[in-house]
C-alpha cells in the first residue's frame, strides 16, 4: 500500500497519509511526492484546493526517525525543504484534517494551512528540544505569532504537547469535531472554497498572509540550516538513538 494516497476529486486534491504502522511518519521519498503533488496542483488552474488529512487515530508522528538518520536534509534541495517551501508558499487554500497526535513537522506544518479541523483526540506537540534540534517550518516565528509568546514557549521550549481545546482557543484549530467526522468536514469545507471565485480566493489569502511572506522564507531557510547541523550533534544522536532503542534519552553529559 502506498504510504500517500492522491486524490483528486472535482478541483480539490487530497493528500492522505497513509502509514499508520508507522504513526504516519514522513519518510524522504513522502516529501518529495508532496512536494511534487504541490508544486503541480500550484501551476493547474483546475486544482483550486488541498486537503491534508490522515487517520482517525494519528495524523502524523513527524519526520521519520530512521530515515532522518539514514538521509539527513543537510542541503536546500533535500525532499522536506522542498516541501516547506512549497507548503509555505502555496497561493491556494490549504486545509488539513486533524486526528490523534500531530507531531513535529505534523503541527508545524498547519502553521502554513488555511482552516484546520480537528477531532477531539487531536494532541499537537512540537518536542524539537526533546531531540536536541531546534524548531523547523518557520514554527519559531510563527507559533509566538499564532499562539501568544508564554504558550509558544511551552510548547516549543518544553515540547509540551497541546490539546485541541486549546488549539481552538488560540485560532489554530477553526472547529472540533468527532474523529470520525473530521475528513468529510475538511472535504465539505474544501468544496465550498473550490467553489467560490479563484480570484477572490488568491487574493484573500494574499493579503492576509501579507507582509510575513518574507520573513516566513527566510526563517525557514535559517532554521533548516541550524536543524541540520544539530542533527549530528551529540544531543540528537542520543535522543534518536534512545527512540530506535525504545528508551528514555540521558542528556545528563550534554
Ligand atoms: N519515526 C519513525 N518511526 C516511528 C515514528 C517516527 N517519527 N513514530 C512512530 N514510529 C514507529 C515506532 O517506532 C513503532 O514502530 P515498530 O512497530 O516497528 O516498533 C510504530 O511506529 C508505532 O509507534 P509507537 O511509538 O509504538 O506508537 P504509540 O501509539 O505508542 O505512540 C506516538 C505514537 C506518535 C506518540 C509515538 O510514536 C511518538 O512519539 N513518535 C515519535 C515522534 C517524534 O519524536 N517525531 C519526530 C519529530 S521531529
Amino acid at each position: 500500500m502506498a504510504d500517500l494516497l492522491l486524490d483528486r476529486t472535482d478541483q480539490v486534491l487530497t493528500i492522505t497519509f497513509n502509514r499508520v504502522d508507522k504513526k504516519n511518519s514522513f519518510t524522504a521519498a513522502m516529501y518529495a511526492e508532496m512536494a511534487d503533488a504541490l508544486t503541480a496542483a500550484q501551476a493547474d488552474d483546475s486544482a483550486r484546493v488541498v486537503v491534508f488529512q490522515g487517520h482517525e487515530t494519528i495524523f502524523s508522528s513527524g519526520n521519520d526517525i530512521a530515515d532522518f538518520l539514514k538521509t539527513p536534509p543537510l542541503s536546500p534541495d533535500m525532499p522536506v525543504f522542498r516541501f516547506l517551501r512549497a507548503v509555505s508558499s502555496f497561493t491556494k487554500p490549504l486545509v488539513a484534517a486533524v486526528c490523534g497526535p500531530a507531531v513535529g513537522i505534523g503541527t508545524t506544518l498547519l502553521f502554513h494551512c488555511d482552516l484546520v479541523y480537528a477531532g477531539d483526540n487531536a494532541a499537537f506537540s512540537m518536542p524539537f528540544v526533546n531531540l536536541g534540534l531546534c524548531p523547523e517550518a518557520a514554527s519559531s516565528l510563527l507559533a509566538p505569532q499564532r499562539m501568544g509568546y508564554g504558550r509558544a514557549a511551552e510548547a516549543l521550549l518544553l515540547g509540551d504537547p497541546f490539546m485541541a481545546e486549546a488549539a481552538l482557543e488560540m485560532g489554530l484549530v477553526a472547529r472540533i469535531v468527532p474523529p470520525a467526522e473530521v475528513n468529510a468536514l475538511a472535504q465539505r469545507q474544501a468544496q465550498k472554497l473550490a467553489s467560490k471565485p479563484m480570484s477572490s480566493l488568491l487574493q484573500t489569502k494574499r493579503f492576509m498572509k501579507m507582509g510575513q511572506a518574507e520573513a516566513v522564507t527566510q526563517r525557514l531557510g535559517d532554521e533548516g540550516v541550524v536543524f541540520g547541523r544539530m542533527l549530528g550533534e551529540p544531543a540528537a544522536r542520543e535522543a534518536f538513538a534512545a527512540f530506535m532503542e525504545k528508551r528514555l534519552p540521558d542528556f545528563s553529559k550534554i
